[in-house]
């Protein structure tokens, strides 16, 4: 008998998770909605082009450190590696990785986008053809097993990107322990991140001149409006950046420029004016914290690789 589960559509999986989450988020006191939403289709070509902004400098600046350090990683990677890489996307900074290191075992990206993950994985066979190329669709967030095929040689983790700075601290914390246990006895991982740092490098990068950043933030809204049905007026809400202190993160947030309502799916919500709904944190870590941070999870921190202005780090760690 067919499981009633293989007749369900994912996409209507996915928008009844959306529907949930918006409206949860927008009945808080202080109203939120999860990052994991800004990357629809227009999103992801929005964040795309933040990454190529002056003013955003993780992205350019990580792939100046792996460029930079690539040899020493592949040092400390090992001969024989077998990397597992969560949220792979494009993949782009893990083949400067790829590239240098010597003769690794295979590459697993993992990525909950399975069609876009099969597209990788196929550019990466045809650029490295002696490569074990394994995609594993899953969600990263979530629980998840490695194939019991992928080979049992020394693993590493690839995090790059700072994602691990959109995680809240207990998602962070989750997040390390999963990554520890997929890499098991003697593996190790690369973890990129952003590191502190003044408040006039750190705003603009987002919310650049360009409103880049803003049509990002604000395509959350338009995103409702598409698949939840809702009337977000978007001329009612502005882009704000902000710096929390208290959780050592920028915040992106929608503020509300008038007294107004929103209607999604028969539900209504009543925004005051200067009223925000919280889109995103994205937190700035001290480099100790985060050794500390790891240690919680079952890690050593025993390399660390930076930038001349020390914007950004990626930090090798051990199981322990
Ligand atoms: C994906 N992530 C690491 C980005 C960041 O810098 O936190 C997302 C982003 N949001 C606005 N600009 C970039």
């Amino acid at each position: 008998m067919p499981n009633v589960l293989d007749t369900v559509d994912p996409r209507t999986v996915q928008r009844e998770a959306f529907l949930r989450d918006v409206l949860a988020g927008l009945a808080k006191p202080r109203k939120t909605l999860p990052s994991r939403w800004l990357y629809d289709d227009a999103g992801c070509e929005l964040f795309e082009q933040i990454t190529q902004l002056a003013e955003y400098y993780p992205t350019r600046t990580e792939i100046s450190i792996l460029r930079e350090h690539v040899d020493e990683m592949s040092s400390f990677c090992g001969p024989g590696a077998v990397v597992l890489e969560y949220g792979a996307g494009a993949a782009i900074k893990t083949q400067i990785l790829l590239a240098a290191l010597r003769t690794p075992g295979a590459y697993v990206p993992i990525d909950i986008a399975g069609a876009f993950l099969l597209t990788t994985a196929e550019r990466l066979r045809r650029r490295f053809p002696q490569l074990l190329v394994w995609p594993v669709t899953a969600d990263f967030t979530a629980a998840f097993e490695i194939p019991r095929g992928v080979p049992q040689q020394r693993r590493v983790v690839f995090f790059p990107g700072s994602t691990i700075g959109n995680l809240d601290a207990a998602e962070a914390q989750q997040f390390l322990r999963q990554a520890r246990r997929h890499a098991g006895k003697g593996g190790a991982a690369l973890i990129g991140f952003d590191l502190r740092k003044s408040l006039e490098v750190l705003l603009p990068a987002y919310d650049d001149a360009l409103g880049v950043t803003a049509a990002f933030d604000l395509n959350l809204l338009a995103r409702i409006n598409r698949e939840l049905g809702g009337n977000f007026d978007l001329d009612g809400f502005r882009h704000e950046a902000r710096w929390n202190e208290s959780e050592s993160a920028v915040e992106m947030h929608l503020v509300s420029l008038r007294t107004q309502r929103a209607r999604i799916d028969e539900q209504r919500f009543a925004f005051a004016a200067g009223e925000t709904i919280h889109t995103e944190s994205s937190r700035k870590y001290e480099l100790a914290d985060f050794g500390v941070i790891a240690a919680h999870a079952g890690w050593r921190m025993t390399r660390q690789w930076q930038d001349e202005q020390g914007h950004f780090a990626v930090v090798g760690l051990e199981v322990n």
